[in-house]
């Protein structure tokens, strides 16, 4: 080597070194550190973007990524965490905002633009505010920062009127408050209302209060915990058994703003492929081949639009991950393309738990070995864990060769034209361990920009685990098939894992009370990144009654995942099974109604993927002022949820009670009736039965099977197409545009369109097609306008079809021009008194239009 190039060398190993024992000490001096209270400010001085302070042997450091942005990372031993996450993307976490220092003889602190941070002196105490004086959070007086040891806990201040929401799949109210949680993932088969922890670690969580919201994101990977208002009526805390404090506060005020915030810190759902939003029939024992050809065909016969079959872990030679049986499954790889050719697209699952088969010619275990990929006990000896496979090994996904590798495993499977993957028990689930997953002291390795290499225990990497698998899963996919968007579903995971992968709410039990829980839990995980979610329709665990399996497969139809899964050994759940032909239609018309809805849905999952605004959303987030007396609606049962922006599904509070209910829709906005097109009128001072005046207008719903009550905001236009049995079918038909217009003051209406090949990334070369509707309601009557079309993606139609609701009587006339009002010709328009609707057909020229009802 040349002289240069080993004085260069020597530099960096020697740069390296001083990062590793950097880190070390930090990791070390932290697990050593003993009893630290945060109790007085002893020294401070202003940074670039904010402040460090001193606090004894305690450093605390405060930085403005964004105005709206805060880091707090402290150390009790004087030197900061390292700067590293697996959650919070290296490219904010490097961001940086102007501040203004501010300091009083009592205080030390900083403004930003929209944030005043105050940190007073003695004893110390945080607050943070926005310009306005509200509070944001702040420290709970008396209870300072502490580390025991190496675990520590942050106390802050809970106004009585405060609401918690996030955390991930967290089962329990909508609402945090007066609950306490752990993290620490855990399979956590037939779990119910109470159990706690279950399948993911997402420590963060937005507050909301009058209308102001904020998020707070403890970004620590260790077994950490969150109280609110059990130990302190007015103060919630969260903490952790070991590693950093560093925590993020990302100020809204609008909850919508803190959500958006939350994907800039931690990324966002990429656009998923157009079939996962098309219905998906799974079971675990769909097996041998001829079952699953038989419920394909009678999918197709029953005239149930399916987009997915699901091949769970049935499908494998005893049970090893990437093999398949050649005796159950003789003619695997015509099946796939049999099922295809009947635009069925199929889901595999491929477990992380490799079977233990040194000499066996099993080529996951040979290779994992040979590369050295296989997690380690404390003696660096391969640990081994019974799965299902029996005896398992596990891959070492932190490590990113590791993840490599584990990624090239796909590489038969995508071949044989699998479309998407399943990563299940990657908590990780550990059979006969009474914890349930691997020993606390296994060693797993570091490879991860920002964190000095280094090897850890299972303690830290564990929360973390399951999505550093999902994570191989996808950037492995994006290498074999790089113009193919990958469809990854994983259980377990952690914060940001919603940049790898779709999830759902694990192994819930066919109760109704678990239907209930859906909504609470899906929106949730919504608010905490994962916006791709579902519940397994009908439940996991145990046989649900034919009228649970029905309202289970209504509601579902408007989630963002819409999965019919059981276990092995229940009785039959598909459609057709476990009802009459009653319910066989019922549930049919509503996975149908799906299929129509899915203009609106790709486009709302569109949002998702650009802005971070989850699909299924809680009503707060849409109104955050909704009712009349500017308190928001719904926070607590949260059996209402928006789908996208404009439908309010409102499904019963309880939905195996017989009573009618009522539902509270936000005040800002008028409302319909989906199903019959009707405004809606709703009542207000009602008495509800604890004798409280209710301010909040409420629509009554009178109970029956057939209909899941969906209101459409006034005001919103959306998009539906013709009925398709998949969606890889080109819908045959003009697009529907369904206008809702304007109630009350508002006299303006909106919506827009998103489309684009559904598989591919053309989309990010301009193959899209996005189109923007409005409408304007005057004297003469209404004004529908649709834009020029962006993108170059060609439309599947040529017609439109506008469909005007609210109307009680036919159009007078109507005529249709081009946008700059040239070529106006008039049209005949229809009426439907039962919908309430005006309908009009016209031509698409594909450079937009105006069409003028008069009425
Ligand atoms: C546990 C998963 O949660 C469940 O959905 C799956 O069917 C079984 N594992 C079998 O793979």
């Amino acid at each position: 080597m040349p002289r240069a190039g080993r004085f260069i060398f020597v530099v960096l190993g020697l740069l390296f070194l001083a990062a590793t024992t950097e880190a070390q000490l930090t990791a070390e001096s932290q697990q050593k550190t003993g009893f630290v209270r945060l109790d007085r400010v002893t020294a401070s001085r202003a940074t670039d973007n904010g402040i460090k302070i001193r606090s004894g042997s305690a450093v605390v450091q405060i930085s403005a990524l964004r105005d709206d942005v805060l880091r707090v990372r402290v150390g009790p031993s004087g030197q900061l965490p390292e700067d590293a996450s697996w959650a919070a993307l290296a490219s904010a976490r490097s961001a940086t905002a102007k501040v203004t220092p501010e300091t009083s003889a009592s205080t030390v602190g900083f403004k930003t633009a929209r944030l005043r941070v105050t940190v007073r002196k003695d004893p110390m105490e945080l607050k943070v505010t926005d310009l306005e004086g509200h509070v944001i959070a702040q420290d709970f007086p008396g209870r300072p920062i502490e580390y025991h040891g190496s675990s520590f806990r942050v106390y802050m201040k809970s106004p009585a009127d405060e609401h918690y929401f996030g955390l991930g799949d967290k089962p329990g109210p909508l609402d945090r408050r007066n609950e306490a949680f752990t993290d620490w993932n855990t399979d956590a088969f037939g779990w119910q209302e109470s159990t706690d922890p279950i399948y993911k670690s997402i420590p963060y969580f937005i507050t909301f209060r009058k209308g102001v919201s904020a998020g707070i994101f403890l970004d620590n990977t260790w077994r950490s915990s969150f109280d609110f208002n059990k130990e302190y009526r007015d103060g919630f805390s969260f903490g952790s058994e070991g590693g950093p404090l560093d925590f993020y506060i990302l100020y809204g005020p609008e909850p919508k703003a803190v959500v958006q915030s939350w994907a800039w810190l931690t990324g966002f759902t990429p656009l998923p492929p157009l079939w996962s939003l098309g219905y998906q029939q799974c079971r675990y024992s769909y097996y041998p081949e001829a079952e699953v050809r038989r419920v394909a065909s009678r999918l197709r016969s029953e005239h149930i639009p399916t987009d997915v079959i699901w091949l769970d872990i049935d499908y494998q030679l005893k049970n090893r991950p990437f093999t398949v049986d050649p005796e159950r499954f003789p003619h695997f790889d015509d099946m796939i393309q049999d099922l295809k050719a009947q635009h069925l697209h199929t889901v595999a699952i491929t477990d992380l738990h490799i079977a233990d088969l040194p000499n066996a010619g099993y080529k996951p275990y040979d290779e994992g070995k040979a590369g050295d990929h296989f997690v380690k006990n404390a003696d660096g000896s391969t640990y081994v864990g019974v799965v299902w496979p029996g005896k398992a090994v596990f891959p070492d996904f932190t490590e990113k060769a590791s993840r490599e590798w584990w990624g090239t495993l796909y590489a038969d499977f995508v071949r044989k034209g699998i479309a998407g993957f399943w990563n299940d028990m990657n908590e990780p689930a550990v059979f006969l361990a009474p914890s349930k997953t691997m020993p606390d002291d296994v060693q797993h390795r570091i490879d991860e920009p920002g964190f000095a290499p280094r090897t850890a225990s299972h303690l830290e990497i564990h929360n973390v685990f399951g999505m550093e698998n999902s994570r191989g899963t996808y950037e492995g996919l994006r290498k074999l098939a790089p113009d193919t968007r990958p469809f990854v579903m994983t259980r377990a995971s952690y914060a940001g894992g919603q940049r790898y992968s779709a999830t759902w709410s694990g192994d819930n039990s066919s109760t109704w009370n678990h239907l209930r829980q859906t909504t609470p839990q899906l929106i949730n995980l919504g608010l905490s990144g994962f916006a791709m979610t579902g519940a397994d329709v009908g439940r996991f665990a145990g046989s649900p009654q034919p009228e649970l399996l029905t309202r289970w497969l209504e509601v579902a139809a408007f989630h963002p995942i819409d999965r019919d899964h059981t276990a092995i050994g229940t009785n039959p759940q598909e459609p057709w099974e476990n009802g009459t032909r009653e319910d066989l239609n019922i549930r049919r018309h509503y996975i149908e109604e799906r299929y129509r809805l899915m203009p609106y849905l790709y486009t709302t999952a569109e949002e998702m993927s650009r802005t971070g605004l989850p699909i299924m959303r809680p009503l707060f987030l849409e109104f955050p002022n909704g009712g009349t007396g500017g308190e928001p609606v719904d926070l607590s049962t949260g059996n209402a949820f928006l789908l996208g922006p404009d439908l309010l599904v409102a499904q019963s509070p309880y939905p195996d009670e017989m009573d009618d209910y009522t539902v509270a829709l936000p005040s800002a906005v008028g409302w319909y009736n989906y199903w019959t097109g009707a405004r809606i009128a709703t009542d207000s001072d009602r008495k509800a039965i604890d004798n409280d005046v209710v301010t909040q207008p409420e629509v009554h719903v009178h109970r029956s099977l057939d209909t899941l009550p969906v209101f459409v905001r006034a005001g919103a236009i959306v998009p539906e197409q013709p009925l398709v049995q998949s969606t890889d079918e080109k819908p045959q038909g003009p697009l529907t545009l369904r206008v809702y217009p304007p109630i009350g003051a508002n006299k303006e209406c909106s919506g827009s369109l998103y489309l684009d090949d559904g598989v591919s990334y053309a989309f990010q070369k301009g193959e899209f097609l996005r189109l923007g509707f409005t409408c304007r309601l005057s004297a003469q009557g209404l004004m529908v306008t649709v834009t020029a079309p962006t993108g170059s993606f060609a439309p599947w139609w040529k017609l439109l079809s506008v469909e005007v609701y609210g109307a009680s009587r036919p159009a007078a006339a109507a005529s249709a021009s081009a946008l700059d009002g040239s070529g106006a010709t008039q049209i005949s328009t229809g009426y439907d008194d039962e919908h309430h609707r005006i309908t009009a057909l016209i031509p698409d020229t594909g450079k937009g239009l105006e069409l003028q009802l008069t009425y």
